[in-house]
């Protein structure tokens, strides 16, 4: 399957790199921060006639097209381009997610970064993979000296579960806190050990089903912001390297109340 992933993955990022700088139309979904281009529908048209035209009685959950075969043992969760204000905007960080799963476990998963022509891919007990090597989270245990990766609702202006708090309270205990805007790649670079660790609020299916799979077969947690155990549809998600977790819980419940 998962070279099945790869072949779709490669082609679809050749349309998403031909669109890449180019004149595209742009239209706002819920506000005018959150954004979808022509591209991200060209890419995710290409996708979907992919899975139905091999995979015809497959369920998928697609971020622009919603739901297809709903009551299929088969689920391909799709995120077409993760990453569309930094596409939109000329910044060369963005991503396809496709996550398979069967009877609601996630059994493969891939992230392609299109723009560094880098595929992560991974299988349910095979482990995770950035193109052919094996890739493992990181070993730090120290807090203090961790970097860490988040990203930011499109309702951040609300302030969901103490988002800006959040950041400004690891911004001033660890190392670093970057924010790269594709959830997808934050979760891939968790998975190889660059970030020690990325939480964020109001994720969707589609910006986590690969990711989460690529951060625990490399070793890692995935866990909300209490240290429970999550699914894809879950609002909060906390991912670390093996050793981090419990300690990013304690300092979250320093901030969040529930
Ligand atoms: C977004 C990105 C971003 C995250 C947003 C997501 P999109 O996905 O993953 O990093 O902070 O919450 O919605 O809209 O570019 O597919
Ligand atoms: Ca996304
Ligand atoms: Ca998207």
């Amino acid at each position: 399957m998962i070279n099945r992933i790869k072949e779709i993955c490669m082609e679809t990022g050749e349309i998403i790199r031909a669109g890449f700088g180019k004149n595209f139309s742009v239209e706002f979904k819920t506000n005018e921060s959150n954004l979808v281009t022509e591209i991200d529908k060209k890419a995710e048209t290409h996708i979907l006639n992919f899975i139905k035209k091999n995979y015809p009685s497959h369920g998928i959950l697609s971020e622009e097209s919603g739901e297809f075969n709903n009551n299929s043992e088969y689920l391909w969760v799709v995120d077409p381009l993760d990453g569309t204000t930094n596409f939109a905007h000329g910044l060369p960080i963005f991503a396809i997610s496709i996550g398979v799963q069967k009877s609601g476990e996630t059994i493969a998963g891939a992230v392609y970064d299109v723009m560094r022509d880098v595929f992560y891919s991974t299988e349910l007990g095979g482990g995770a993979f950035e193109n052919d090597s094996k890739i493992s989270v990181s070993s730090n245990h120290n807090f203090r000296r961790s970097v860490l990766v988040t990203g930011f609702p499109y309702n951040i202006a609300d302030n969901p579960d103490n988002a800006i708090e959040l950041f400004i309270h690891f911004l001033k205990t660890t190392r670093a806190v970057r924010r790269l805007g594709s959830a997808a790649i934050d979760l891939c670079y968790t998975a190889k050990g660059v970030f020690d660790a990325f939480w964020e609020v109001n994720l969707h299916p589609w910006d986590v089903c690969a990711g989460k799979l690529l951060v625990e077969e490399a070793g890692g947690i995935v866990s909300g912001f209490h240290g429970e155990k999550i699914d894809i549809f879950s609002k909060r998600i906390l991912a670390t390297n093996k050793k981090l977790n419990s300690k990013m819980v304690e300092e979250m419940n320093k901030i969040i109340k529930i």
